[in-house]
């Protein structure tokens, strides 16, 4: 009787055991964050429920060993897995429990260590470091989408006693490994997930932006084009505006070839009517120099701008083209307009097409309406200085119900207008965080505007 109680209580202890050892690795099985940490827990929860010596996983490598490599261990005698090989190949070294669970999928135990042929390479290691049985159960999983074998370890446990691992003991550890596999799978799974979707929020982003860089590209491309074609259509004017200097500079080099001439030549008038060649080719020079600017595919980079210089640059083409319809430019500029940040060339393309809707705007009107008033002025908002350039006219105005659509791309009022000046100008103030906007004026005509916010 005392016996039977004794052995009754020898496995009610055990089973209690087994109990807290599952419900503590259960909970590791659920908190770990990594595998390394999940399987590293594992272990020592086993060895501390006091059942086995030592324990250990190991991860079956591909390499030309076949070798089981150990990621995790707890327990006394570690220095036995540094001593030992473990393989799961064929070959020799995989006949001990590791290999053949790995190899098998199935447990597999030794009940005596000291006689055990199987076990025979390890033994004299094993036998030193007070192993008497062990056992290696399989952890293995498969990928759900292609039957391969993505997970393939054994865990291994020693214990000090003989025939420790018995039918019930085997159950408990291989459902063990089986909770472990699916720890281990939804940690991996998680993290494969979590790549996926990175991965794709990495792909997308990289597609935004270049889906952003052709957009921009096209922008470019398409501003560069208007403003050839802007010029096309100055051509005249401007042809006027440098045939002009290049005429005055050859009566004036005419004329100082007459004075050399004579037995006491005119200095002084030389000297004048060179002056004069040489302001005259500085003229001409700057008109060329501005419509190269303006053709230059490119634009140049941002960087600090003068806008009284963009709006000098711009009346000094449109100026010949006004001067031909008999339209009258006033200009009113602030003296302390702050610099801006921005591409000197697209300013001045916004200016241009702003200029030109306008003397378009007054070409058909009575003379006394073909005036253009070209304002700039300073303006205090959010907490900063803004440089405000507004191109005033009296010409035929907007109706209201244009005003939400002038700035749409095509979208034109005239026989060959094109309908992309206002369009480009909004996205080249976009592009300098700027805004433009129109007003109907309160007589005739419209008044477009321009804000810049000035460098602090
Ligand atoms: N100053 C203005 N006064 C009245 N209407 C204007 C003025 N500026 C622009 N508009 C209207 O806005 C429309 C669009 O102007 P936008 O500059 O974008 O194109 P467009 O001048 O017609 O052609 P282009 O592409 O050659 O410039 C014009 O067709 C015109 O109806
Ligand atoms: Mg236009």
């Amino acid at each position: 009787m005392q016996e039977q109680r004794e052995a009754h209580e020898a496995i009610l202890d055990r089973l209690n055991r087994r109990l807290r050892t599952l419900s503590q690795c259960t909970n590791t099985l659920l908190q770990a964050e990594s595998e390394q940490e999940l399987l590293q827990s594992v272990c020592e929860i086993l060895v501390a429920g006091g059942e086995v010596q030592l324990a250990w996983i190991g991860y079956c490598e591909d390499d030309a060993e076949r070798t089981v490599r150990p990621v995790a261990q707890a327990g006394s005698g570690l220095d036995y897995l540094e001593r030992v090989q473990t393989s799961w190949g064929e070959m020799e070294p995989g006949q001990g429990p590791p290999g053949v669970a790995a190899r098998t999928g199935k447990a597999c135990w030794v009940d005596d260590i000291r006689t055990d042929p199987r076990f025979s390479r390890w033994r004299v290691a094993a036998l030193a470091r007070g192993y008497a049985s062990c056992i290696a159960v399989p952890l293995i999983a498969h990928s759900k989408q292609w039957g391969a074998v993505n997970l393939r370890a054994t865990l291994n446990l020693y214990s000090a006693e003989r025939n420790a691992f018995d039918e019930s003991a085997i159950q408990h550890y291989s459902g063990l490994a089986t909770s472990v596999v699916h720890a281990v799978t939804a940690l991996r799974g998680d993290l494969a997930e979590n790549l996926a979707h990175g991965v794709t929020a990495l792909r997308a982003r990289a597609e935004r932006r270049q889906a952003a860089e052709a957009l921009h590209q096209a922008r470019e491309e398409l501003a560069h084009v208007t403003r050839v074609t802007t010029l096309g259509e100055l051509a005249a004017s401007i042809a006027h505006e440098i045939n002009q200097p290049l005429a005055a500079i050859i009566a004036d080099a005419n004329a100082c070839l007459h004075w050399l001439e004579a037995d006491r030549p005119d200095l002084d008038s030389v000297r004048e009517a060179l002056a004069a060649v040489v302001k005259d080719g500085e003229r001409a020079g700057e008109v060329i120099t501005r419509i190269r600017a303006l053709l230059s595919r490119s634009s140049v980079a941002h960087g600090p701008c003068d806008l009284a210089e963009v709006i000098r640059d711009v009346l000094l083409l449109v100026g010949p083209e006004l001067e031909r319809h008999r339209t009258v430019l006033q200009i009113s500029l602030a003296t302390d307009l702050p610099p801006v940040m921005g591409d000197r060339v697209q300013l001045q393309q916004v200016l241009l097409n702003l200029l030109l809707n306008a003397a378009e705007a007054v070409r058909n009107v009575p003379p006394e309406r073909r005036r253009l008033l070209v304002r700039s002025a300073v303006e205090q908002r959010d907490d900063r200085a803004w440089a405000v350039v507004a191109v005033e006219d009296a010409g035929v105005g907007f109706r209201e119900e244009q005003a939400a659509r002038l700035f749409e791309a095509f979208y034109t009022t005239k026989p060959g207008g094109l309908g992309m000046g206002l369009s480009i100008s909004r996205s080249i103030m976009d592009g300098h965080r700027g805004r433009l906007w129109a007003t109907a004026n309160p007589g005739h005509g419209a008044t477009f505007h321009f804000a810049l916010p000035g460098m602090r």
